[in-house]
């Protein structure tokens, strides 16, 4: 009797609960940082647990662990789904998932000890990142060899996307992280002066453009019509969408560095490429939110779907602000100052956050054989509770980043400033409150969903994997 051929969704599963544990994890030392700033004496004079140390630590959990936790699963998911095909390399693929961990682990351990490059979102030191290529060929591997094999001719266009992430953050993270070891845990990079500035902001916005961006463009591309139950609005806008964002995003990086020593032409240069960037951003945000059509009636009873068209709103919305902070004025005001911070948390807890979280409600229980999570009213609870966080957190960053900005660039008629910086550092002070606020709003509707996932999943002692579908019954 011929065996039936099954999708490999033990590795998506694994994944799936780590993303959940992460963002528990990332997200409560962004409280604990966020709370650091109000009462600053929480460092509890311990160098290990200072601003400096866990800041680097909030950001690399909540991107790489929690976000590429996230895209590790859907990825996974869905290049099966769409390819009708068992993962290539099931041993690498697992390969992927218990070495991503260990980079994980070894970043939780070296950056509180406070071993760093000092390259922001690169501050690994130089043996975590030989090991981070290791796990990304494979996990190269595993995607393009799922693909090699596909039983459908054409590629679903959310693949397209998550090709391109894997390709462009191999090639980031091999270019910006070329050092020169000095011991086992210092380097030195090889990039001089304002050239290692280039390179690394050339790394830094394609991780937004790529790591935070394209990988969850994929996601959306196959939750949204999944939970719609309707096809993406339009097939061909689509396609311009891909190739549009992925040749523009590479120019946008000196956005990072105006008014710095870079060449003012490559500057920019910069700028006008961020501003043509609002083009097929909004162009797969319009996409997204219009594959609703006709199906708006289901947003009400429906919060994986509030969570899936919020994160779309996020990213229109910072989209938007991101190409208008790059207009050399506006970033005069804005750069330094608690805006930028609004702005990215706008595009990474409002869009790559709530598409993950969402996309997670959606494939756990598809995961586990069941029908629909444990309780649909914590999801909506969880919904509210994130969206009025979110809300909070990046409402109070807008407003002190233009206070601060307006109050440090204000001057008397006889040239001296109007105010100290500890001025404007004791105005922002009811905003660093608020922001904590949100913060734990956020970070409460996590433990919530953890408690559904732990309802949804407990009793499924051995999860059975999915069969693999024929391409006509998909
Ligand atoms: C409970 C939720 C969160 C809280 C309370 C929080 C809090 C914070 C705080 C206080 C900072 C430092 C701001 C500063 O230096 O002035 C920060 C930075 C940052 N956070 Fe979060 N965060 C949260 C969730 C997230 C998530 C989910 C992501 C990404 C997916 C994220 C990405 C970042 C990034 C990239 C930075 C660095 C920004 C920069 O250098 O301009 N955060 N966060
Ligand atoms: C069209 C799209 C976007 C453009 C043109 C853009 C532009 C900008 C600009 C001009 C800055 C301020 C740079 C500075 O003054 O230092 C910035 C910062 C940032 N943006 Fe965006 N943005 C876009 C979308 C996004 C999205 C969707 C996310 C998150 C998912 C994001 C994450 C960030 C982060 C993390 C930073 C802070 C980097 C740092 O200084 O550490 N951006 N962006």
């Amino acid at each position: 009797m011929q065996q039936v051929e099954r999708y490999n969704d033990r590795v998506v599963r694994q994944f799936a609960l780590m993303t959940v544990v992460w963002g528990i994890v990332g997200m409560l030392v962004g409280v604990i940082i966020a709370s650091q700033l109000l009462w600053p004496a929480l460092n509890f004079d311990t160098p290990w647990f200072t601003y400096s140390r866990l800041r680097p630590l909030h950001t690399n959990a909540v991107i790489f662990a929690f976000g590429g936790s996230a895209l590790f699963a859907t990825s996974y998911y869905i290049v099966q789904r769409t390819c009708h095909v068992r993962l290539f390399a099931g041993r690498l693929a697992e390969f992927t998932f218990w070495g991503w961990q260990t980079i994980i682990l070894a970043a939780a351990i070296t950056l509180p000890l406070g071993l760093t490059t000092g390259k922001e979102y690169a501050e690994l030191e130089w043996p975590i990142d030989i090991l981070i290529t290791i796990v990304w060929v494979s996990y190269a591997v595993v995607f393009f060899g799922t693909l090699a094999k596909r039983r459908v001719p054409h590629i679903y266009v959310a693949n397209w996307f998550f090709a391109a992430y894997i390709i462009t953050i191999a090639v980031l993270h091999l270019v910006n992280s070329a050092e020169i070891p000095a011991g086992p845990f210092k380097s030195y990079s090889v990039y001089p002066g304002v050239v290692d500035a280039m390179v690394q902001w050339w790394y830094g916005h394609n991780a937004v453009g790529f790591f935070l961006t394209a990988g969850f463009l994929g996601m959306m591309y196959y939750f949204i019509p999944k939970q719609t139950g309707r096809p993406i609005f339009s097939y061909r806008l689509s396609v311009v969408h891909f190739w549009a964002l992925i040749s523009l995003y590479m120019w946008a990086g000196p956005h990072h560095l105006i008014y710095s020593s870079l060449p003012d032409w490559v500057q920019s240069l910069g700028v006008v490429f961020s501003i043509m960037l609002i083009a097929p951003s909004w162009g797969g945000m319009i996409n997204g939110i219009m594959t609703l059509s006709g199906a708006w009636h289901k947003l009400r009873t429906d919060p994986i779907l509030k969570f899936l068209v919020v994160s779309l709103s996020f990213y229109g919305m910072s989209t938007f602000e991101g190409p208008m902070m790059s207009i050399k004025s506006v970033n005069a005001l804005s750069h330094y100052t608690d805006w930028t911070i609004g702005h990215v948390h706008s595009g990474a807890l409002g869009w790559v956050a709530m598409i993950s979280v969402g996309s997670l409600y959606a494939l756990i229980p598809r995961l586990y054989g069941k029908t629909r999570m444990y309780s649909i009213r914590a999801i909506d609870i969880h919904f509210w509770t994130t969206t009025i966080g979110i809300v909070l957190y990046v409402a109070a960053m807008w407003i002190a980043g233009l206070m601060q900005g307006l109050m440090w660039r204000a001057v008397n008629p006889d040239g001296t400033l109007t105010y100290t910086f500890v001025e404007a550092l004791k105005a922002t002070y009811p905003y660093y409150a608020v922001r904590v606020l949100g913060g734990v709003m956020v970070l409460g509707g996590m433990f919530l969903m953890a408690w559904n996932v732990w309802k949804t999943v407990a009793g499924c002692g051995h999860a059975e994997d999915a069969p693999v579908l024929a391409p006509a019954a998909h």
